[in-house]
């Protein structure tokens, strides 16, 4: 069954389509492209594995072209960039051209930002592959590339023209990669859907062993959370920064680790329970509620503290984020579970404390060193 969630954005509202099936030939692919140019930015581990469906569900295109780039997120760079305007040039594309980006959130994220730039701006399909680009990446038109001093420092806001999330594409992806996209799902229930959260209390096992309903469940109730945000914030002027919660710590775990040794969802799980533990200390959320954040995130595999990374490097490196405000870092707090909160009104000593309990190693920190 195929479910549709719409992005009510004007002047272009976009649907996200959400089932199995959906590359097939006689699919959603089909009906939704012309005869226009096509590229397919995806990556080395993708092709091998879903590129020729895609082909096939392209039929009708007037011309499809490649570009098929190295995995990892340390390629999300600028340099990776540039082999994209390259296949553009090779393969013709125009400003009437169409990019498709077929991966995780890497590519998205890379290919959305080539077709944010290509010509000042073609038309994109964002095709999910992963879990965390299912519930979280390939929505609301953020994208950019990495800048070895931090996270998605160079990037621009370019929503696609429709998403489609085959979920079929998930019973490829390993047990790792799925549990640090359920980190995205856990951060909708924190911040805005405490029956998310706790269908989750009650479900997360189900997830993890991949049930269609369940997997279904948290790919459509995230993307009906984000698409409320997004349409609500399209350019995060305001609300839409509750998205980031737990991500100014993740992404400076992230970029302290080199953007190799952690995935950015378990950076994100460890940011979600730092986030916790600040606002417990600024008596914002209960014990009681911080114990269940942690619980959760621990049952899904998940890291709950950040590996050793030294108090200044990561006060530095969370500076350099995009959320500082006249200098200083703004948080996303928790007043509850279910309600996500932006502070600029903490106590310096709590995220300091918080700092100083991820500097020396963690018992709970899964992943080691940084
Ligand atoms: P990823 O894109 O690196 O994908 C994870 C791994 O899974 C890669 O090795 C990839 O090749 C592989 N893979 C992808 N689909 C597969 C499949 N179906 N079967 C087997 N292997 C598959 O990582 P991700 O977690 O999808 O995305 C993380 C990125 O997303 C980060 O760069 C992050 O900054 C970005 N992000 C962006 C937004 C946004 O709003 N634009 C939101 C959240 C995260
Ligand atoms: N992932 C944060 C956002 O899309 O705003």
């Amino acid at each position: 069954m195929t479910v549709t969630v719409q992005v009510e954005l004007e002047p272009r509202p976009y649907p996200i389509h959400i089932g199995p099936g959906l590359l097939a030939v006689d699919g959603m692919l089909s009906r939704l492209t012309t005869d226009q140019r096509v590229l397919v930015v995806t990556n080395d581990t993708i092709a091998p594995q879903y590129l020729d469906a895609l082909h096939a569900a392209l039929g009708r295109a007037a011309g499809v072209g490649d570009c098929v780039l190295p995995d990892g997120e340390r390629w999300k760079e600028l340099g990776t960039l540039a082999r994209i305007y390259d296949a553009a040039l090779d393969h013709g594309c125009g400003r009437d051209s169409l990019f498709i980006a077929l991966g995780g959130g890497v590519i998205g994220d890379m290919a959305g930002f080539a077709a944010a730039t290509w010509l000042r701006g073609v038309p994109l399909i964002q095709i999910p592959t992963t879990l965390l680009a299912q519930v979280d990446s390939s929505v609301g038109g953020k994208t950019g590339v990495n800048h070895p001093r931090g996270k998605n420092l160079i990037g621009a806001f370019h929503q696609p023209h429709a998403v489609i999330a085959d979920t079929d594409t998930l019973a490829t992806l390993d047990d790792r990669q799925l549990r640090a996209g359920l980190a995205e799902v856990i951060k909708y229930g924190l911040i805005r859907d405490s029956a998310l959260f706790e269908w989750l209390e009650a479900h997360v096992e189900d997830v993890l062993a991949r049930h269609a309903d369940a997997l279904r469940h948290v790919i459509e109730r995230s993307c009906r959370n984000k698409a409320a945000v997004v349409a609500a914030d399209e350019r995060e002027t305001g609300m839409r920064a509750l998205l980031n919660l737990g991500h100014t710590f993740g992404h400076a775990i992230e970029t302290a680790t080199g953007y190799d040794a952690w995935l950015h969802g378990e950076a994100v799980a460890a940011g979600l329970c730092m986030a916790a533990r600040v606002s417990e200390r600024g008596g914002h959320l209960t014990s009681a509620e911080r114990e269940r954040v942690e619980r959760l995130i621990a049952r899904a595999g998940l890291p709950t503290a950040p590996p050793p990374i030294p108090v200044q490097r990561m006060h530095a490196l969370m500076q350099s984020d995009k959320k500082t405000v006249g200098g200083r870092i703004r948080l996303i707090l928790l007043d509850a579970i279910g309600e996500g909160v932006i502070r600029d009104d903490y106590r310096d000593a709590d995220l300091a404390a918080e700092l100083e309990r991820g500097a020396v190693p963690a018992a709970s920190s899964r992943l080691g060193d940084a």
